[in-house]
């Protein structure tokens, strides 16, 4: 059976253009930094790097209001610069996936304003309008607090426009085929100037039912499927990773039960379950929600993350769970976001803690899937509460002890570097971290690096051990007639575990500790006693090292 399908098993890495590293010196990082940082990316393991929206926009939600698909903000450089820019990951071995925002357009979009316009346009029927005020206009918002309403009344056109997210964003109206036809050239445009695919915006609310008499939206599943066979009749290896906060049961419905769909997801059930698990040191109900998740089609993957752009969505979780998390990693409301979130950076939530950091991270790269790292967090950046909304975990790169950390040699930063208190530049950077061998930074890349060497995470099959220690994640991967083990102490306190193997055949087996040298011998009764330090985590191979000797070719 195939095993070389790149993101089973790939490190992506989550970067933003204007904030990584400004070559130009106007405050805004641009491609041309971003390029001369690859050689970092690449030292850091990274396999993949995913680009968010740099398109032509007005900004008023980071770049998710493009109004021109086929162009590159001039702010950033221009498509020579981005071609160079997907040049340069290919030389390093690096794919390149972008943002793929058509859920909606910007209003400034220039078919928006036709649309607006002149009601005889054909642009006209590529948004979504309603010459009443729908009832459900206050219902619906993704923003609440923030957004008021998802129908919003344009004088131009004396109708109301629909729009799920802001009223800057107006929804297309993803039925008209003409639209689709568009959204097939956009990512044909893209794949040829080197993309390997594309990370889609808000995909449940792309394929529902829009409209003012809609009531119960239905999903057009099948889109997800005209996508996807475009992709690869196109770029045999392009896929789509979808942003797709869904309930479990319909996972299948977006991967299609023979892979037909989409390639990949973000995985926001164990996201929710993961940061619980870590609140209440309980591991019961994230091995529940990764159960829940385990079925999906052999070619289909899950993106595995921490946080990401945007708040750390806890909608999903009961009150008393999502309550636990708040206390724990965001007490305070102005940590809060849209009644459901916590708007941090990851580092700043786990109090700075090494040793959670490294759980956390442990975690992430071990749990069923691909490793999604956003940009920064590899050196536990923190993140700056006076900026509004979700724009506080979306400040410059910090890369030296230099002035604005050496992002940007302007005085006036695009957004502020952080300066101040432990997260401040002075303290927290690429250059400092470089240097120090014990440094998060070189722990995470001689993780990405032992990452890389255990494939079985990517397409092997998971089970759990039994420990009788709920604060204590135990689960096996097998493969290939291979096995690792990992063991995750969620609590802060010490704790001793026994557990017997899972196959018949690996008793009497040692366990190999990949990352150091306390290894494990079965004790007499055929089990395992390992003493897991607060916080402590162990990769073990189960059997020895010789087991790439034993791997199968099936
Ligand atoms: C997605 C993005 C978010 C954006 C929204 C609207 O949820 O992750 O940042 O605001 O879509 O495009
Ligand atoms: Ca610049």
């Amino acid at each position: 059976m195939i095993n070389d399908l790149w993101y089973k098993n790939a490190i992506i890495y989550c970067v933003s253009v204007g904030t990584f590293m400004d070559a130009n010196g106007d405050g805004i990082g641009d491609f041309k930094g971003l390029m001369r940082r690859l050689d970092y990316l690449q030292g850091l393991g990274v396999t993949a790097v995913w680009l968010m929206p740099f398109q032509p926009s007005p900004h008023k939600d980071d770049g998710y209001d493009v109004a021109d698909y086929y162009g590159v903000d001039s702010r950033y450089g221009d498509l020579g610069d981005f071609v160079e820019f997907t040049h340069g990951c290919e030389q390093r071995g690096m794919r390149v996936l972008i943002d793929l925002v058509v859920n909606h357009t910007s209003n400034q979009h220039p078919w928006f304003k036709e649309a607006r316009h002149y009601p005889n346009s054909k642009y006209r029927d590529w948004y979504v309008w309603s010459k009443k005020k729908p009832k459900s206009a206050n219902t619906g918002v993704v923003f609440p607090g923030v957004q008021k309403s998802t129908w919003s009344y344009d004088d131009v056109a004396r109708a109301y426009y629909f729009h799920r997210f802001y009223d800057f964003q107006p929804d297309l109206n993803t039925a008209n085929p003409d639209v689709q036809a568009e959204i097939l050239k956009i990512m044909g445009f893209w794949l040829q100037l080197g993309v390997s695919g594309f990370r889609m915006d808000a995909v449940p609310f792309v394929i529902s039912q829009k409209g003012a008499k809609v009531r119960n939206p239905v999903e057009d599943y099948d889109m997800l499927r005209t996508f996807s066979q475009f992709l690869t009749w196109r770029e045999g290896e392009a896929i789509i990773l979808a942003e797709a906060n869904v309930l479990p049961d319909t996972d299948m419905k977006y991967f299609g039960t023979a892979g037909e769909r989409l390639q990949m997801m973000f995985n926001f059930e164990v996201n929710q379950h993961l940061f619980y698990a870590m609140a209440s040191s309980d591991s019961r109900t994230l091995i529940k929600a990764m159960q829940a998740t385990k079925r999906r089609p052999l070619t289909a993957q899950w993106g595995q993350f921490l946080r990401n752009h945007d708040e750390l969505d806890l909608g999903r979780l009961e009150k008393q769970q999502r309550q636990t998390v708040f206390s724990a990693f965001g007490p305070e409301p102005d940590m809060q976001l849209y009644q459901r979130g916590i708007r941090r950076r990851l580092a700043p939530m786990l109090q700075g803690d090494r040793r959670r950091l490294e759980l956390a991270y442990s975690l992430m790269l071990t749990l069923p899937g691909t490793p999604v790292i956003r940009y920064g967090d590899e050196i536990g950046m923190g993140d700056d509460l006076s900026l509004p909304e979700r724009n506080c975990a979306r400040t410059p790169m910090q890369w030296s002890t230099e002035p604005n950390g050496g992002f940007t040699k302007s005085d006036k930063p695009v957004s502020p570097v952080i300066h101040d208190g432990a997260y401040g530049y002075p303290h927290v950077n690429v250059a400092d971290q470089r240097r120090d061998p014990n440094s998060l930074l070189n722990w995470m890349e001689r993780m990405i690096r032992m990452r890389k060497e255990v494939p079985e995470i990517g397409w092997g099959d998971f089970s759990f051990l039994t420990t009788r220690r709920p604060e204590v994640l135990a689960m096996q991967y097998c493969w290939r007639n291979n096995a690792v083990l990992f063991l995750h102490n969620l609590g802060s306190e010490p704790r001793e575990v026994h557990f017997q193997l899972n196959e018949a055949a690996e008793k009497g087996c040692a366990l190999v500790n990949l990352l150091s040298n306390d290894h494990s011998q079965p004790e007499r009764n055929d089990k395992h006693g390992v003493v897991l330090e607060p916080y402590g985590y162990r990769w073990y191979r189960v059997c020895g090292l010789d087991y790439l000797l034993k791997r199968s070719a099936s």
